[in-house]
């Protein structure tokens, strides 16, 4: 049964760059709890999507609803809070290269922490206790004091999670989470965000291009080509025909394994 009050709602939402019509007109709602693939051929829209539900990015047509506000027209701090509750990962980690984990990791507080007390954590580590556990939880404890860049792609996309542990956030929004890293480290890492919402309830929204991943992971697809949404749907109703029409037609060929 689904929950009565919506996530995110967008309503009738188009983002243009200029010329360019990165989503057109778009109404979709998403759940608590639900666990979702975004799928697409390159330039089909999933990053914009992703930028509209964290709000860095304003619609140009039509609204975004997150938590019961609307994003446009919400307060500064009412924008804030909502964010808070939104952690994101990003292909390219997004991480501070030359900094220790654990720097990072405590990144996940700032939305909650004032300047000082984060400048203060830059000499000396704030809440190294939930750092340890939160890289535990990833299987890197033994990583806290160690410099970022010296880690492996894999080992870092695990700490861009536990920043995101640390924040604690209601929603993930992952951004070709898996598409830097080797395939035994992508399904680690699906494993996790699967875990985490299996155990914590978080919802996720993950862009993939990883057919196989977006079936054993997630619970609804939602597919996208030139800004328009092709389907939205539970995995079990998303045929291999309905995946291969979405990335045959676009213009450029896609790598899209199919069994
Ligand atoms: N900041 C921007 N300025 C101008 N055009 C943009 C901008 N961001 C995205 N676009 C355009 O909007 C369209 C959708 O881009 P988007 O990045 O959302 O696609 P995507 O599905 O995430 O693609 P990929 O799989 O390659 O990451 C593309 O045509 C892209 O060139
Ligand atoms: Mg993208």
């Amino acid at each position: 049964m689904r929950h009565p009050s919506p996530l995110f709602e967008l309503k009738q939402v188009s983002c243009r760059f200029n010329q360019v019509a990165a989503l057109s007109q778009i109404s979709l709602r998403i759940y608590p709890g639900e666990r979702i693939a975004l799928v697409g051929p390159s330039g089909a829209g999933k990053s914009t999507l992703l930028s509209l539900l964290n709000g860095t990015l304003a619609p140009s047509q039509g609204q975004v609803w997150v938590m019961g506000q609307n994003l446009a027209q919400a307060r500064a701090t009412s924008r804030r809070r909502v964010q808070r509750q939104i952690g994101m990962v990003y292909q390219q980690h997004h991480l501070i290269r030359n900094l220790a984990v654990i720097h990072n990791v405590n990144a996940g507080h700032l939305g909650y922490w004032p300047l000082w007390k984060a400048a203060w954590s830059l000499v000396w580590p704030l809440q190294v206790d939930q750092a340890a556990a939160a890289l535990a939880q990833v299987g890197i404890a033994d990583k806290l004091y160690a410099r970022t860049d010296r880690l492996s792609g894999g080992q870092q996309q695990r700490v861009a999670l536990a920043r995101v542990l640390v924040q604690n956030p209601a929603v993930i929004l992952a951004d070709e989470p898996i598409a830097s890293v080797d395939p035994e480290r992508s399904r680690d890492i699906m494993d996790l965000l699967r875990h985490l919402s299996d155990t914590t309830g978080k919802t996720l929204v993950i862009s993939l291009h990883e057919v196989d991943f977006a079936r054993s992971h997630c619970d609804r697809v939602i597919g996208l080509r030139e800004g328009k949404l092709r389907f939205d749907c539970p995995v079990s109703a998303a045929s291999d025909s309905l995946f291969r029409d979405l990335y045959a037609l676009s213009g450029e060929p896609q790598a899209v394994e199919l069994r």
